[in-house]
Parts: C-alpha cells; structure tokens; sequence
C-alpha cells in the first residue's frame, strides 16, 4: 500500500471510531447535540488521533484502550476550533470546508457546543478506566488534561487573542506556538506512548518530537494563511491579517517561514530516530506535514 492510500485508510478507521463516540441526536438538548456531530463530523485531517495510535504502536501497544483517548483527543480538538472560531476570538465563518458551528447554530449554541466536546472528551477519555485500570491510564488522563488546559492550549490562546494589533517578540511567539498548537500535538503522542508503557524517558523524548512537529505545523498554517485559498483550505484565508495577528510569517517572512518548516520537522524526525522504536507511517507523516495544502 502506498502512503496514500494507507494514509486514507487509517483515516477513515479514526472516522468510524469517532462515530462510535458521538451522541445521539435526542431529547429536549437536541439543537447542541445536533451542533457537537456537526463540529466533528465536518471533517478534518484527525491528524492528533493518527499520531496518537501510531505513537502507541511504535512502542508496541496493541490493545483497545487507545481508542477512547483517541477520540477524546479529537473532541477537544474540535472544540478548540469551534471556540477559535467564535465571534470573540478569530470571527471566522468556514471551518474544514463548511460554515463554522456558531454561523450554523448561532453564538449561544457555538460556546455550548465546545463546552459539550469539552466534557464528553473527559467522560470518554475516563471510560478507557473500563478497559484498563492501570497507572499507565491515569497518567494518559493527567497528560491530557494538562496540556489542554491553562499550561497548554488554552494558555496559548489567551496570548494569541491578548496580542492581536501588538508587536510580539520571537520568542513570545514561540511561547504562543508551542502552547496553542504544539500542547495538544505532545498530548497526542505522549498519551500514545504511556499508555504503550515508554519509559519516562521516551515520554520525553517524545514530547520534545511533539513540540517541534506542532511548531513546524502552526508555521505551516500560518504560510497557508497567506497562500491558500478558501477551496483548498476549508477555512478563510487572511484570517491572521484581518485580526491583525502578528504570525511566523508576518516577523520572519514566507521564505524563512517554509525554510524553518523544514528545519523543525527534520529536527523533529532525528529526535525521533534516536528512540530504539521505529514507525515507518509516523516518520512519513511528519515529512508529509511539512509539504501539505491543508
Ligand atoms: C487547525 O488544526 C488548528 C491549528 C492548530 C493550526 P488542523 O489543521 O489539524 O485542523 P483539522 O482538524 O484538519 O480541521
Ligand atoms: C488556532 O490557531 C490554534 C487552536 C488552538 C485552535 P489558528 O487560529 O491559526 O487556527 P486556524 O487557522 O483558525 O485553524
Ligand atoms: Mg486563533
Ligand atoms: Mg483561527
Ligand atoms: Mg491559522
């Protein structure tokens, strides 16, 4: 099978699961029911749930106890954009190819809808208890709430909403990247590899991997923002320039930005090499990131 079309196929397994996750459409909450399935299913690359399987494989793990880790990695995912999307924050009004939830729903139901993905995260996450009650679970749990919370993604967004129309310094930047996008990516792939039984010290290096693979990747967004189009994208194009955000490309320019794309993915994919694991489909994913169109 080429990359391609395994890349598809493991993608299309990640959709099935997250099906299996979703709620039913029922009942008098209907309207916010109706509202999380539309933010999920909408489509995306799942690409934190891809890097949290393989990294569980290449450390040998083999069990189902992933799966509801996986899925909850998605839901908040899904609900970080549906919020970044809001009125308040980047005001946009397509996401992964569709009218975003809050221009579908309405504002109420947009922050309800992330607060819903938010929590069902949890209680789905909590549900891998039912499959494995070890310290290896508990330690995924703490991972996963902590990098999605204020020391991680949330903390990234609030300097990213913060700075908008300010100059920002390199290396507060950074902090925003390595917060906003690259937490949630370490969590990806640290709760992959705890719950496969890495020592401590592959759980660093990993997030190390993690860190870089996010960094190179919000560039990357920050380059599509500018080279894109709405068709290609799912998402508007200029969002950044609109809410006067200073971004990579912005403070380094494009050319710098594609170079250091690159750099910070082949750095990322030689920490990588130094782990006694190997996952062939990780390593291609990574390089792949550096070249994608959306
Ligand atoms: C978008 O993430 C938000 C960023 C961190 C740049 P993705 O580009 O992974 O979005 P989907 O899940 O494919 O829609
Ligand atoms: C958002 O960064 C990262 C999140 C935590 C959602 P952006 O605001 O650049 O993401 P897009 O471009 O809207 O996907
Ligand atoms: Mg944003
Ligand atoms: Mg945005
Ligand atoms: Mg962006």
């Amino acid at each position: 099978m080429s990359f391609k079309e395994e890349l598809r196929t493991k993608t299309e397994e990640i959709e099935k699961l997250l099906m299996a996750y979703l709620p039913e459409e029922t009942g008098f909450q209907k309207t916010v029911l109706e509202a999380v399935n539309y933010s999920v299913l909408a489509g995306g690359k799942r690409l934190r749930p891809m890097l949290m399987k393989e990294t569980y494989q290449m450390f040998g793990g083999q069990g189902k106890v992933v799966e509801p880790f996986m899925a909850a990695m998605e839901m908040i995912h899904t609900y970080s954009l549906v919020h970044d999307d809001l009125p308040a924050m980047d005001n946009d009004e397509y996401r992964r190819g569709k009218k975003t939830t809050h221009a579908v729903y309405g504002e109420a139901m947009g922050i309800l809808a992330g607060d819903a993905l938010l929590n069902l995260a949890f209680e789905t996450a909590a549900g891998a208890f039912d499959i494995e009650t070890s310290a290896r679970t508990a330690k995924a749990l703490q991972i996963l709430s902590k990098k999605a919370g204020i020391y991680g993604m949330i903390g990234g967004q609030v300097v990213d909403v913060e700075s908008e129309g300010q100059p920002l310094s390199r290396e507060k930047l950074d902090f925003i990247y390595r917060l906003k996008t690259s937490a949630l990516i370490e969590a990806a792939m640290m709760v992959g590899a705890v719950l496969a039984g890495a020592s401590d010290d592959e759980v660093e290096t990993i997030e190390h991997v993690a860190n870089d693979v996010g960094l190179a990747f919000q560039i990357q967004d920050d380059i599509l923002d500018v080279t894109s189009t709405l068709e290609v994208l799912g998402k508007p194009i200029h969002s950044d320039d609109k809410n006067h955000k200073t971004t990579y490309v912005s403070l380094e320019g494009l050319d710098k930005a594609k170079k250091d794309v690159e750099e910070i993915s082949e750095r990322a994919l030689s920490t990588l090499a130094s782990l006694n694991h190997k996952n062939a489909f990780l390593e291609e994913l990574i390089r792949m990131l550096i070249t994608r169109e959306k």
